[in-house]
């Protein structure tokens, strides 16, 4: 079984242990804290939202951290925030969409997690990003643009994920079970009896 990918599954309803933490990258709208969330349940485990670490360990919103210290500075921090996340206790953790195309922090999830590209095609991420301004890389311009051009210059690094799972119209359901079967593939072992399905 490869070490670095090892999930230990728990019995009936004594939490999943996993041995690294589980990273949901991928483009804003693919679904990384829905499907994050979702997992999480799924497989007894816990929830990080880095978005929100970073907002915390801030003391305001990303957009604010943008608009007051530049983009330069909010790539900082969230490699610092990934940074002692990853090394703390495992999680599943859904990442910034920036974050896995800093060299230092994709290295940081390599040795440290297994990485899940949630991969969307554009008419995807332009419907759910829609109407929500929260995301300035988005409100700098025409968001399906920006999107477009992401989509061209991150997609061949997103592509270094160690799971690729395609996410679109479905439900998020058969998404966060997309996901669970391949880290079966990659753990070697039965995810699918994980507590939430194992009950009674
Ligand atoms: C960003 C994605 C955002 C957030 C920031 C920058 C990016 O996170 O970290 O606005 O560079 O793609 P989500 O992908 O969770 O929206």
């Amino acid at each position: 079984m490869n070490e670095t990918a090892k999930i230990q599954q728990s019995q009936s309803t004594e939490p999943t242990t996993l041995a690294k933490t589980i990273v949901l990258v991928g483009l804003m709208g693919a679904g990384k804290s829905c499907i994050g969330r979702r997992l999480a349940q799924r497989l007894n485990v816990s929830f990080v939202d880095a978005d929100a670490e970073i907002e915390q360990a801030a003391g305001c919103s990303i957009a604010e951290i943008f608009e007051k210290y530049g983009e330069a500075a909010f790539r900082d921090g969230e490699r610092r925030v990934m940074a002692r996340l990853l090394q703390g206790p495992p999680t599943i953790l859904a990442a910034g969409g920036g974050a896995f195309i800093d060299p230092e922090t994709r290295t940081l999830i390599r040795d440290y997690g297994v990485s899940v590209w949630l991969r969307a095609d554009l008419d995807t991420l332009a419907a759910r990003t829609k109407g929500r301004n929260h995301r300035p890389l988005l409100n700098a311009g025409e968001p399906r643009d920006i999107l477009a051009k992401l989509i061209e210059e991150r997609y061949p690094v997103y592509a270094e994920a160690n799971i690729v799972v395609d996410t679109g119209a479905d439900n998020p359901n058969v998404t966060c079970a997309r996901v669970v079967e391949a880290l079966t593939h990659i753990a070697g072992t039965e995810i699918a009896s994980a507590p939430a399905e194992s009950a009674p």
